[in-house]
């Protein structure tokens, strides 16, 4: 009995690890808030979520396709990171006003720029519907009509949330769909640029710093909701005003010191807590080292082009940031499942879990037959997985023919409706594939890629399961993939740009050409062997594994009683809640809490481009004019790090003290503790917190629009 016991509270101390965990805001109060309160926490659980009454959920939105945002004032001002607004910003940029390079600040109202096709969406509330969305299936329904079944209900219960009310709703699938929720939401979709920094300052480190703690930049910007005369949504007009919004955080210039309490509001993307130890090993042993060869090889080819000159440079910057980014992520995730045996822990976690239920064999049985099942589709679904990865990763790395593949089904798709009917077919055609002539593209860089990526398809990839065609281009090149390279990029006239141009002009006379292009044909060939082989059978695997990771889940929820377990990230609204905290990175190094602005000029005297800032920000800090934002020994603090779990999704979440106050906005993690969307580790995973003194002396300060602040609550 004792050593039972002792077994239950091991397993228990192994998965509920304090400041572990994404936890749903409605279930606060049955969950989490007495650790809350234990660790620091002041207010109470209907503070943070109340469907009668404003709460702090109604100053959280999603913003845009997937950061968060928060409300800093009754005039509908929102505060995210500078890398969420960034292609809003870019997208207002021209060459006279180059706001990402110069930043921009509004100095009044009317001065505040709509940013088109930019939303931010608000939760109204929460609703359990596991119930209803399972209803009306059979027990002998096959897997197949459990699905559409759910698919049905799915479809109704949102149809019921919207109808007669001008909201939106969704439902996402919880616990690998143990659990439903709804969530009804309201979009706003006038949405105004009220001000960034530099992008020097915004994105200060660049890829250098990305991913990494100590950190420096002031990745922040500020935008304006507005509504109509009703505070409704509504498209963008000038009539439109100010968006009165129900709740909004009180700014605390008060700052945050080792141990306090800490709480980040947002809207974690994916996580995967509850893996087993054999996708565990597949991750590490396979697919993170894959993916990490064949963007390096990717980034390395973009830099030497880029180092050439600044228009290459500006071609590739955006997609080379994108690239780098899940490079990086993917090898700090490599090093920290490395780092803490996270493969032996999970296969001690599956042990436990077997041994806790010992007593009882049918259970026993049931679990244990679970585990080999696991085991079995692994090992038939590496050697997929791979396939793919060398489809997205490795083929696709090739714009050209990523491209080319984009364009390609948009086309057919047009040619089947267009058959005999009167729309030009090219018109159609321009308007909804910009990206002909290709855009940002230099032929020559993507002859090397192209080439590069041959290489490594053709050694690491079975000839037996490539697209016929390659095989074939292959052996009429006797594996000469220069030869090959040239007979595409010498060839295709959908590369050229100048090529492309009149032939896209008269594209209905045209198409023929393009249809027999090279490269047309090769990436045809891809597509159609991939969506005919690899995507299915994937399809397949990713359903059979989802239904393991159902019936696991089920099975640690109902047997490990002590036990709280929060859902996997799924992009919709969580606390996260932990504490301000240094960390032990590599051995020999410890790593403060937070950083200062010291740093940051360090940094700038390396001379290294990525940390190159405007001469105002430095003359700004020779003056050491601080004012109310110093701290008490009179620096500017920058960035602070914690415990909370979070993951991308996060960025531009508030970040709270314990009194709710906003402290920070979210905009990273330390790279060994990206880890964390696979297996939390208390002792070295840290979230990445913008001070938000350093965001209002930037604002005050810096862009001389302190006049915000007057529409701000700030507690000094
Ligand atoms: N790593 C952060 C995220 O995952 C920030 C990315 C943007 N910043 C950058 N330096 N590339 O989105
Ligand atoms: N920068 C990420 C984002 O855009 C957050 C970093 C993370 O993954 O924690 O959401």
């Amino acid at each position: 009995m004792k050593s039972k016991l002792v077994l239950v509270l091991m397993f228990v101390a192994y998965l509920v690890k304090a400041d572990e965990g994404m936890w749903m805001p409605q279930l606060i109060d049955a969950l989490n808030i007495k650790d809350m309160k234990k660790n620091g926490f002041k207010l109470t659980a209907k503070d943070i979520y109340d469907i009668n009454k404003a709460s702090m959920k109604d100053a959280v939105m999603i913003f845009g396709g997937g950061c968060t945002a928060e409300v800093i004032s009754n005039k509908g001002l929102i505060l995210t990171n500078h890398h969420c607004g960034f292609s809003s910003i870019a997208g207002l940029s021209t060459v006279e006003k180059d706001y990402l390079k110069n930043g921009f600040f509004a100095m009044n109202q009317n001065e505040e720029i709509s940013c088109k096709g930019l939303t931010v969406t608000f939760i109204k509330r929460i609703e359990d519907v596991t119930t209803k969305v399972t209803e009306n299936i059979g027990a002998n329904f096959s897997e197949q009509q459990k699905d559409s079944t759910i698919q049905v209900n799915v479809k109704n219960l949102e149809a019921i949330a919207k109808k007669g009310n001008h909201y939106d709703a969704f439902i996402r699938p919880f616990y690998y769909g143990n659990e439903y929720y709804l969530f009804v939401t309201e979009v706003f979709k006038d949405v105004r640029l009220v001000g960034a920094p530099p992008e020097s300052i915004g994105k200060f480190g660049g890829e250098t710093d990305n991913w990494v703690w100590p950190r420096h930049n002031a990745d922040f910007s500020m935008f304006r909701i507005y509504a109509d005369k009703d505070n409704k949504p509504s498209e963008y007009n000038t009539e439109n005003v100010p968006y009165k919004p129900q709740y909004s955080f009180p700014i605390s210039l008060q700052g945050a010191e080792k141990g306090d309490f800490t709480m980040v509001y947002g809207f974690p993307g994916r996580t995967q807590e509850y893996l087993t130890s054999y996708a565990v090993e597949l991750l590490v042993d396979q697919q993170d080292p894959v993916r990490v060869m064949l963007r390096k090889k990717r980034l390395e080819i973009m830099e030497e082009d880029m180092k050439k000159n600044d228009t290459l440079r500006l071609m590739y910057v955006n997609r080379y940031a994108g690239v780098a980014n899940a490079y990086k992520k993917w090898s700090g995730e490599m090093l920290g499942l490395k780092k803490s045996d996270a493969i032996n822990k999970k296969k001690k976690n599956e042990a436990d879990f077997l041994k806790l239920l010992e007593t009882d064999k049918v259970k026993s049985e049931k679990y244990s037959n679970l585990f080999k099942e696991f085991e079995k589709t692994y090992a038939d679904y590496a050697s997929l997985s791979k396939q793919y990865d060398y489809f997205t990763e490795c083929l696709l790395g090739i714009d050209g023919i990523r491209m080319t593949g984009s364009f390609m089904s948009i086309f057919a798709e047009l040619k089947k409706k267009q058959a005999g009917k009167e729309n030009k077919l090219v018109d159609v055609l321009k308007k909804t594939v910009p990206a002909i002539p290709f855009k940002n593209f230099n032929k020559e860089t993507d002859r090397k890629l192209f080439k590069a990526m041959m290489d490594i398809y053709m050694k690491d990839v079975d000839r037996t399961i490539m697209p016929n065609y390659l095989d074939s281009l292959f052996t009429a090149f006797k594996n000469n993939t220069s030869d090959l390279t040239n007979y595409i990029y010498s060839s295709s006239v959908l590369i050229d740009n100048t090529k492309a141009k009149p032939i896209f002009e008269d594209f209905e006379k045209n198409a023929s050409i393009v249809e027999k292009d090279p490269l047309y044909i090769l990436t045809a060939a891809i597509y159609s062997h991939y969506q005919k082989t690899v995507i299915p059978q994937m399809s397949y695997y990713d359903k059979q594994i989802n239904q393991l990771q159902q019936e696991y889940m089920l099975g640690l929820k109902e047997n490990v009683k002590d036990k709280k377990f929060y859902p996997d990230a799924n992009g919709t609204l969580r606390v996260a809640f932990g504490k301000v905290s240094d960390y032990d990175g590599k051995d020999g190094i410890h790593y403060l809490h937070y950083t200062t602005m010291d740093g940051l000029v360090e940094k700038n005297k390396t001379g290294e481009e990525d940390f190159y800032v405007k001469p105002r920000l430095l003359d700004l800090y020779a003056k050491k004019d601080f004012g109310q934002y110093a701290d008490k020994n009179g620096k500017l603090r920058t960035c602070f790090i914690g415990s909370n779990h979070t993951t991308g999704g996060n960025s531009g979440s508030p970040v709270l003290n314990a009194k709710g106050q906003l402290i920070g906005t979210n905009f990273d993690r330390n790279w060994e503790g990206t880890m964390s969307d696979i297996m939390y580790n208390g002792s070295f995973c840290r979230n990445i917190t913008l001070d938000v003194r350093f965001t209002l002396w930037m604002v005050d300060k810096y862009a001389g629009a302190g006049y915000l602040l007057n529409e701000m609550k700030i507690i000094k």
